[in-house]
């Protein structure tokens, strides 16, 4: 298959910051070369200076999921291309660098400079933070959106992927905008916007006081995001949110998603991308026979008008 023109083994993609590749490779060594476990690898998001991220802690589990406040720790741009860019250039797969600029001169910046590296397949743009300048985050309004891809377009070749936030009033109008000012395509979702407060003493957990929250938790979510968003464009859309499984893989691509990103679930299973692909092949090569399955009796006994063989599958 391809994306964006960049040719791929297969559908799945790793969630920007999900899993570190270079010290999977230290602590795997080339085991890891031979048996990566995703098709395309996308960076840690880098912004142009570097940053420490926010204090610990800095996860809280949820009922099938977590929040994050990791705060985008990163080298910033130069410690990226001289330090990362060359490890992450040794992978078996095509990368993709993740961005995050909190103007669009920033953005600008960091594209210009990650576009002009061969070993940079396609370039990411994180648009969920706020734009310093006019305080809006960049992802949750059309026009910023559109403001910020005009601005990067015309500084490089490399395919452009807007990554979505899901905490938009309609995610599927910033797609549109990312679309007619020149994205290549659009992946989502990224976290939700969550909260968790200390059991003991009441106040925040989370260093950075609020975080994202990711993991099937989110899945109904971004699938019905993706659902939208894919309706709506015509270019390619990654899809991504509490993947955990090859039939939650089946489900984001049944909304209409190209490609799918695997996040949380790697935190579980270090190897759920290849997990996923393979469990991913084996239902494609089902799909046909079990789509002309009798329908369920219709038999309610749970008041919600469902019958319990559709209410209670999986
Ligand atoms: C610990 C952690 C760090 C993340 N860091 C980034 C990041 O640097 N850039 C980004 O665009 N998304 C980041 N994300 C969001 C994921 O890439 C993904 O969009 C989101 O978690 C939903 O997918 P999931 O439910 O499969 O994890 C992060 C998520 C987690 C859990």
């Amino acid at each position: 298959m391809e994306l964006c023109g960049v040719p791929l083994r297969g559908p799945i993609l790793n969630g920007s910051g999900t899993f570190d590749a270079i010290a999977a490779r230290r602590a795997f060594g080339d085991a890891l070369l031979e048996r990566f476990p995703f098709d395309a690898f996308v960076s840690k998001t880098i912004t142009l200076a570097p940053r420490q991220g926010n204090p610990p802690p800095r996860l809280w589990e949820t009922p099938a999921g977590m929040i994050n406040s990791i705060g985008l720790p990163n080298k910033g741009l130069e410690g990226f291309l001289a330090q990362d860019l060359p490890q992450l250039a040794e992978l078996p797969v095509p990368l993709v660098v993740s961005v995050m600029g909190f103007s669009r001169d920033e953005l600008a910046t960091l594209v210009e400079a990650v576009g002009q590296r061969p070993e940079v397949a396609m370039i990411e743009l994180n648009v969920s933070c706020p734009n310093v300048e006019t305080g809006l985050v960049m992802g949750a309004d059309p026009a910023e959106t559109a403001r910020a891809v005009e601005r990067v377009r015309p500084l490089s070749d490399r395919p452009l992927i807007v990554k979505l936030t899901p905490n938009a009033t309609e995610p599927e109008a910033v797609a549109a905008a990312a679309q007619a000012a020149g994205a290549d395509a659009v992946s989502l979702i990224n976290t939700l916007k969550g909260l968790a407060f200390d059991p003991d003493d009441g106040g925040h957990w989370l260093g950075g006081k609020t975080g994202g929250v990711s993991g099937p938790a989110v899945r109904a979510i971004a699938l019905q995001q993706v659902h939208a968003v894919a309706a709506r464009v015509a270019i390619p859309v990654i899809g991504m949110g509490g993947i955990s499984s090859g039939s939650d893989a089946l489900d984001f691509l049944r909304a209409g998603a190209a490609a799918v990103a695997v996040g949380t679930e790697s935190f579980r299973d270090p190897g759920a991308g290849h997990r996923i692909a393979s469990e991913l092949a084996q239902l494609e090569a089902r799909e046909a026979p079990n789509r002309a399955a009798a329908p369920a009796p219709a038999m309610d006994i749970t008041q919600t008008g469902d019958s319990p063989p559709t209410f209670f599958r999986r």
